[in-house]
């Protein structure tokens, strides 16, 4: 007799089956892809502490304050894909919707229990995952960011899966690249960035390599 377990099985294997062979290859591929993707993001730690500030998943509960701190145009400039302006539902889609993606994880930065910004990686397949953050313009220019980095950095050489970190940053952008080069990321080199709401501005690419050492 067939169970609802085969049923489900049996749905998705007959639409394999109408695709091509090309198709069926490139089915495959996503799937491997985001499978890889969410096995590099979910060997990441759920909750990293450093001497101020603790990282963790973000929650429906931040979406006030994310709203509140992200709704700023001094951010998204510096960011090719926030919003602006930032809204209610894009904190929400945020939260629900951007954090549970396999080829995400990104964690609410909090002091004193207060969310502060984000800081994460998006995993690019066959690519070293990328760090990405910011910062809620009340916070800058206390060490955040770069205490946040390096708590974030530790935890993912600590799973030993990422011989390679990558980051970029606009040219303009002094604050941002000085967090990086705080951390040890090494200039890779400068380019055109990815149209978004920076419109392809130049970038420069930074990378860290794990130390042999650690
Ligand atoms: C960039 C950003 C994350 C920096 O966060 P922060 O917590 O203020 O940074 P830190 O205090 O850790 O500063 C790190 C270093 O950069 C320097 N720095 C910070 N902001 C700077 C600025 N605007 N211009 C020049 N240097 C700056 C600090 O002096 C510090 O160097 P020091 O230790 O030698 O004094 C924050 O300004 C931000 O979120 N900006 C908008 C979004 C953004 O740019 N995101 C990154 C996109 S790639």
């Amino acid at each position: 007799m067939a169970t609802l377990d085969d049923d489900d099985d049996f749905v998705p294997r007959r639409r394999t089956q109408l695709m091509g062979p090309a198709a069926q290859a490139r089915a495959l591929a996503e799937a491997t892809a985001k499978l890889a993707a969410r096995r590099q993001r979910d060997a990441l730690p759920h909750r990293i502490e450093t001497a101020r500030l603790v990282l963790r998943a973000p929650i429906r509960g931040d979406v006030p304050d994310l709203v509140k701190l992200a709704d700023n145009k001094a951010i998204a400039e510096k960011l090719s894909r926030l919003p602006h302006p930032y809204t209610r539902a894009d904190g929400i889609g945020f939260v629900e919707i951007i954090a549970q993606r396999p080829d995400e994880r990104p964690y609410a930065i909090t002091l004193d229990d207060q969310f502060v910004g984000v800081v994460g990686f998006t995993f690019h397949e066959g690519q070293p995952p990328e760090l990405g953050y910011w910062l809620g313009e009340p916070y800058w220019g206390r060490g955040i960011m770069s205490e946040a980095v390096k708590g974030l950095i530790e935890a993912a050489f600590a799973t030993r899966l990422f011989p390679r970190l990558k980051a970029r940053a606009l040219v303009s952008n002094d604050g941002s690249r000085n967090v990086l080069t705080k951390a040890g990321f090494i200039h890779m080199g400068e380019g055109p960035g990815p149209t978004g709401t920076n419109m392809g501005k130049p970038v420069v690419f930074y990378e860290l390599e794990q130390p042999k050492w650690s």
